[in-house]
């Protein structure tokens, strides 16, 4: 039996990176802005070729807006919804700035209970962005889907853009610098081939410009990490049955393994056991 250990209720890293030291991780995401509006365009571009021009939809662990306030932009309501009340602070304020905050609205909520949060509310489409499923284990990822398709009618579309994937062959490059604005993050990756699970350390560093580094933040963190056929599988059995796949979103590119980004189209359907 596949079992998380990420700690009591299975938020311990998660509270500390996503709550805790939210500041840091809105540096992050404010830093890839752009990311999230060039993410946006594709996704309005896909949700249109599959005849919806505008419409309710839900952005499940939507992190500071980066996606659903563009998103909004382009003409659609948009309902975000992540488990980190700085970050939905962070949303609601860029919806004002960006004059969207009638289009994009934004409510704390933990995925696992989405369902009685938005008990009887329908949308036209789901989207998660980046590595948001993994968090926990393989069953909670199948309930949270399942809770997330009965959100919505039979044919209605998810999109799942962006997220790594277990045929990514970096998992065992060892360690890794980001930068982000004055932020670096060096990480440290191991992946247990067993379970399937990338267990890395992240250690984030200020960089004062003058060659000096600051601590500000060590963690360790563990994601479960999905082949596309396991999350596929994973989305049918929790009603959703994947239409396409692709690797970035953003350019549409054919999905192949030396891209580090999987990402699904499916469509609501019956589920099955
Ligand atoms: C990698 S970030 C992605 C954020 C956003 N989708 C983006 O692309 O900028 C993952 C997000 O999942 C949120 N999250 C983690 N566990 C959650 C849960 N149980 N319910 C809702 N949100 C959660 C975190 O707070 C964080 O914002």
């Amino acid at each position: 039996m596949e079992i998380h250990r990420s700690g009591v209720n299975g938020l311990s890293w998660i509270q500390r990176v996503f709550i805790d030291r939210a500041d840091l991780y809105l540096e992050i995401m404010n830093s890839t802005w752009s990311e999230g509006e060039q993410i946006a365009r594709s996704i309005a571009e896909i949700l249109r070729e599959n005849g919806l021009e505008s419409g309710r939809v839900l952005e499940a662990f939507c992190g500071n807006g980066r996606v659903a306030i563009p998103l909004a932009i382009e003409g659609y309501d948009v309902l975000g919804f992540d488990i980190s009340l700085p970050f939905i602070q962070d949303a609601r304020q860029k919806a004002e700035k960006h004059r969207v905050s009638d289009k994009a609205k934004f409510i704390v909520s933990d995925a696992r209970e989405i369902d009685s949060r938005l008990k009887g509310e329908i949308f036209d489409a789901i989207i998660i962005v980046s590595t948001s499923l993994g968090y926990y284990d393989s069953m909670t990822d199948e309930e949270i889907l399942r809770k997330l398709r009965s959100l919505v009618k039979e044919g209605s579309i998810l999109i799942i853009a962006n997220t790594f994937h277990r045929e990514t062959p970096s998992w065992n490059c060892g360690r890794v610098f980001q930068r982000y604005g004055s932020l670096v993050l060096m990480e440290d990756m191991r992946f247990d081939p067993l379970w399937s699970r990338l267990l890395s350390k992240w250690i984030l560093l200020r960089d004062d410009g003058e060659g000096n580094l600051t601590k500000e933040l060590e963690v360790n963190t563990e994601m479960r990490i999905y082949t596309s056929t396991e999350l596929a599988e994973i989305l049918r059995r929790a009603g959703w049955g994947v239409d396409s796949i692709y690797g970035d979103i953003r350019k549409k590119e054919k999905f192949s393994p030396p891209c580090p980004y999987l990402s699904l189209i499916a469509k609501a359907i019956q589920a099955t056991e």
